[in-house]
């Protein structure tokens, strides 16, 4: 059996973290040989709530888990990490602005950056799953200036799985015959789900779904679903933000199907006419366990229109955090 891995989760008491530490356990996120040392990172009134999850993974039996330890101290909950995959945030409350949102969330990032910057693995990957997820991860490298900036990647997977799923439903077609379908954006309700360069069952989509579908209620559809299972459900979405990150982070290892690609928030370089610095969805495939961008894809002036719409988001909330002196 190979050497242990370090997984330090955040906001490992939350939902999300119920959900995703029993399929870590069970070896569906690093493969059914890799034990793995599990690190929770807690708010400290959740510290009590992570020891009862660890209870139960310890109840799990899972051969698998080399090691779990529960701290509200990031600089020992990062200590030596190989991934993290940071969902502890705070949420929106009742007449809470989007700047105070975004402003507490930067006070939680900001230290969790300096505490992987100084005690991560070498190697470190980091995800970023907690809300608004694309600014925190662009705080949250700005504050891990010596790790490379190809490391951090925002979860918009799940948006790539809802709109592969509404593709799926529209034509009839297995979602596994569906590939090159884009996230473009903010993890918001800004995202321009785009499906020019999608392919149905090898078909180009538009040539299968209708236009006016595609340009109209699938966009919307995919961009507000997060809300449609709010009402539905009476709670936001768990178990398929665990898939989510489960495919995200399984595709970066073994890499993506030939032809295909995922999405994922990425610090921009500049790509597709989006400012450097940003953290934006692109499109994406992996070489060598590292995210690449995909290059070359032809932007229409929907496309454009779309895409720059989203960005202008993502510059207001690095705008209504650059007080802070954080980015
Ligand atoms: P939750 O409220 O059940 O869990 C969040 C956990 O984070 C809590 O246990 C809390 O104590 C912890 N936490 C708060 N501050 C912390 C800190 N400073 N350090 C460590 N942990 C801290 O929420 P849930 O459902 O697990 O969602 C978590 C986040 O994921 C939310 O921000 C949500 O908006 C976001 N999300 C993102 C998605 C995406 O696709 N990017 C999809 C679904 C949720």
């Amino acid at each position: 059996t190979p050497a242990p891995l370090t997984l330090t989760l955040s906001g490992a008491a939350g939902q999300i973290g119920y959900s995703l530490l029993f399929r870590v356990a069970s070896g569906e996120v690093f493969g059914p040989d890799q034990p793995v040392r599990i690190r929770m990172l807690e708010a400290p009134g959740a510290v009590r709530a992570a020891e009862g999850v660890a209870m139960e993974l310890q109840d799990a039996a899972a051969p698998l888990v080399a090691d779990v330890d529960i701290s509200d101290q990031p600089r020992r909950a990062f200590d030596g990490a190989d991934l993290a995959i940071l969902v502890g945030a705070r949420p929106r409350t009742a007449g809470m602005e989007r700047a105070d949102l975004l402003e507490v969330n930067a006070g939680i990032f900001g230290p969790q950056g300096e505490a992987i910057n100084s005690v991560a693995n070498e190697g470190i990957r980091v995800l970023v799953i907690g809300n608004p997820a694309n600014t925190n991860t662009m705080i949250v490298a700005a504050h891990a200036p010596d790790v490379p900036r190809n490391r951090f990647s925002a979860l918009t997977r799940l948006d790539h799985n809802r709109a592969l799923a509404q593709l799926a439903a529209r034509s009839g077609a297995p979602v596994g015959e569906i590939s090159r379908v884009t996230i473009w954006g903010n993890h918001s309700r800004t995202q321009y789900p785009d499906v020019r360069h999608a392919l149905i069952q090898g078909r180009p989509a538009l040539e299968v779904v209708d236009r006016e579908w595609a340009e109209g209620e699938f966009i919307d559809t995919v961009a507000q679903r997060g809300g449609a299972i709010i009402a539905a459900r009476g709670g936001s979405s768990v178990a398929s933000t665990a898939t989510a990150i489960i495919d995200h982070v399984h595709r970066r290892l073994h890499g993506v199907r030939e032809g295909d690609w995922s999405s994922a928030g990425r610090i921009s370089d500049g790509s597709y006419g989006v400012p450097e610095g940003l953290v934006c969805s692109y499109p994406v495939i992996s070489r060598d366990q590292e995210w690449e961008i995909v290059q070359g894809l032809e932007v229409d002036a929907f496309s454009r229109a779309r895409i720059d719409a989203s960005v202008a988001e993502l510059i207001e909330e690095r705008e209504a955090v650059r007080h802070l002196g954080l980015i």
